[in-house]
């Protein structure tokens, strides 16, 4: 797997992705050969809304169809309950269910006991879900995965996280610039491409670092060798104070806003603001 000749360890996919089954056999490939140790790995997939009501069993399929014994991290993908057969990434209209995150939690908790996975976590949840997530979780939740980059900063979400020790891992951390729904924003962004300048940089790698400098992890994707060693190169990069200022004045976008999980008929979300309690 050419990524793992880059020296990437980190992998983050999804039931909803369909790409499971390739990246297990890509993993299990490189463990075979010897390039790198399963410990080595870390590995993430996340719960689709339409298993809600029974995350083992679900968790059991990834595993299945990852050729795996256990993930490093187990995410609710979307505080969002679908109806059962709900396996594509748009529902329609009448394909929502109320969420119930205590039930879905407990099923968390029991694919921990059954050590499925090492970990468990939470993504696309605001400060008040995660709060409300607080209030009956016996296992709380590592991490929430965000969508997070110099222009959607997530200052408040980052905030509230901190104080529950919950890791905030950003998403579309450059702000998925080849994306169908995402934007060149970012790295297209007179700011960002002075500071790459002034640094002998990329545009790209300021905006990991940056995410980095806030102490999250970044999930960033390349399907281009070079591109991925370009985002490594982040690492050796360093921002200073009067960066990081420039960065905090840039204006906010939200590219990723879930419109898909609002309806007026059966999400429990009828606005986009009550999707995200008000944090867009
Ligand atoms: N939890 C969630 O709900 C959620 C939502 C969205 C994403 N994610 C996760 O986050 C990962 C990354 O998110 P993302 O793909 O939305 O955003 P991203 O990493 O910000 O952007 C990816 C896009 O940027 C391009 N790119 C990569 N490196 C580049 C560079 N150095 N210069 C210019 N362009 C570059 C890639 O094109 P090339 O391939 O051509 O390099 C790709 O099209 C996903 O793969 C997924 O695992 C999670």
């Amino acid at each position: 797997m050419r990524c793992n000749h880059v020296g990437y360890r980190h992998f983050d996919t999804a039931k909803i992705y369909g790409s499971e089954p390739a990246l297990g056999k890509a993993l299990n490939e490189a463990i075979y050969m010897g390039e790198v140790d399963r410990e080595e790995i870390f590995l993430t997939s996340k719960l689709w809304g339409s298993d809600h009501h029974d995350p083992v069993s679900a968790l059991k399929h990834t595993l299945k169809d990852l050729d795996m014994e256990y993930l490093d991290m187990y995410l609710v993908h979307w505080p969002v309950k679908l109806k059962p057969w709900v396996n594509y990434p748009v529902p329609n209209e009448d394909d929502f269910e109320n969420l119930d995150l205590g039930t879905t939690w407990a099923g968390m908790e029991k694919c921990l006991e059954m050590g499925l996975c090492r970990s468990i976590g939470v993504s696309n949840f605001s400060s008040n879900k995660i709060e409300w997530l607080l209030d009956f979780a016996n296992t709380p939740p590592v991490v929430n995965q965000v969508e997070m980059h110099p222009m959607w900063r997530q200052r408040k979400l980052r905030r509230t996280c901190g104080e529950h020790k919950i890791h905030v891992s950003a998403y579309s951390p450059l702000g998925g610039p080849g994306n169908a729904w995402g934007s060149t924003a970012v790295v297209n962004h007179p700011i960002i491409q002075s500071i790459a300048l002034k640094h002998n940089a990329t545009p790209a790698q300021v905006a990991l670092k940056w995410g980095l400098s806030k102490g999250s992890s970044v999930i960033v994707k390349s399907f281009n060798e070079e591109r991925m060693e370009e985002n490594m190169g982040s690492f050796d990069l360093h921002l200073d104070d009067e960066d990081i200022l420039e960065i905090e004045k840039l204006d906010e976008i939200k590219i990723m806003r879930g419109e898909f999980h609002v309806n007026q008929t059966t999400s429990p979300y009828k606005t986009i603001e009550e999707l995200w309690d008000d944090e867009i």
